[in-house]
């Protein structure tokens, strides 16, 4: 579904990302841990169009190369970023519905979606987002991602500085909304649960993929056990 291959992308003259080849089938979720700074984040503003990169992105056989990210947005695949961004002055429903602006005729039905999914949210619906706790902004956050009816969701370290509790209803959720049919491409540091979700991941180190395999396969690595889980 989403093919990458040779990526290289930086922030001006410093290059971040260097050879990157991953890919991504239709119905996965695919989890790509590695440590802060490592370039998680600086892989998925390429495959959303917010950053330049060389090399291919191609999604169902077409490039990405060059597109604009509302372009890219339109076919699909949305990007639910790191920090949460949602609109600290604006309700719940109101943070939502900027997040199904594309699709008027949804919007509606996917709003039960959403609630459905975080009741939290249906609860809180006129409180203002910059009001809630970091857990419930990210399930915020995510909603917003889910308005837009995403083929393939890009989620960038959506259990950052939860609590154990939210932690679990974050991973619980994302397990949920692959379930209905979405692709999910995760990018985290809490490294167990995400490799425990995922089908396939991948580790990034200083910009380069060092490890991959399924889910269990990656958990039971030496290298990951010792590297990241403390083993
Ligand atoms: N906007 C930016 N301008 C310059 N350097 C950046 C920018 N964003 C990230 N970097 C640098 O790129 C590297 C990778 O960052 P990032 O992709 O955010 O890592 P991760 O998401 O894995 O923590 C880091 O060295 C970081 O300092
Ligand atoms: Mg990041």
């Amino acid at each position: 579904m989403l093919d990458i291959q040779n990526l290289n992308a930086g922030y001006g003259e410093m290059s971040v990302l260097r050879s990157i080849n991953l890919t991504i089938g239709e119905g996965e979720i695919v989890s790509v841990v590695g440590s802060n700074g490592a370039g998680k984040s600086t892989m998925l503003k390429a495959i959303s169009g917010i950053i330049k990169y060389s090399g291919s992105i191609t999604w169902k056989s077409e490039s990405l190369q060059g597109l604009k990210a509302h372009t890219i947005v339109n076919k699909g695949i949305i990007h639910v970023p790191e920090g949460r961004k949602i609109f600290p002055d604006m309700t719940v429903v109101e943070n939502l519905m900027m997040g199904g602006y594309l699709c008027h005729k949804d919007s509606h039905r996917n709003l039960e979606k959403v609630f459905a999914l975080f009741p939290k949210l249906a609860e809180r619906r006129t409180q203002l987002g910059g009001t809630m706790s970091g857990g419930e902004q990210q399930m915020l956050a995510i909603g917003r991602g889910l308005m837009g009816n995403p083929k393939l969701l890009l989620l960038d370290e959506p259990s950052l500085g939860l609590s154990p509790l939210f932690t679990d209803v974050v991973f619980g959720a994302i397990r949920t909304i692959n379930n209905n049919g979405v692709t999910v491409l995760l990018v985290e540091q809490n490294v167990y649960q995400s490799l425990n979700i995922s089908h396939r991941g991948y580790v990034i180190e200083t910009g380069r993929i060092v490890l991959t395999g399924t889910g269990e396969e990656l958990l039971n690595n030496q290298e990951v056990k010792r590297a990241f889980l403390g083993m």
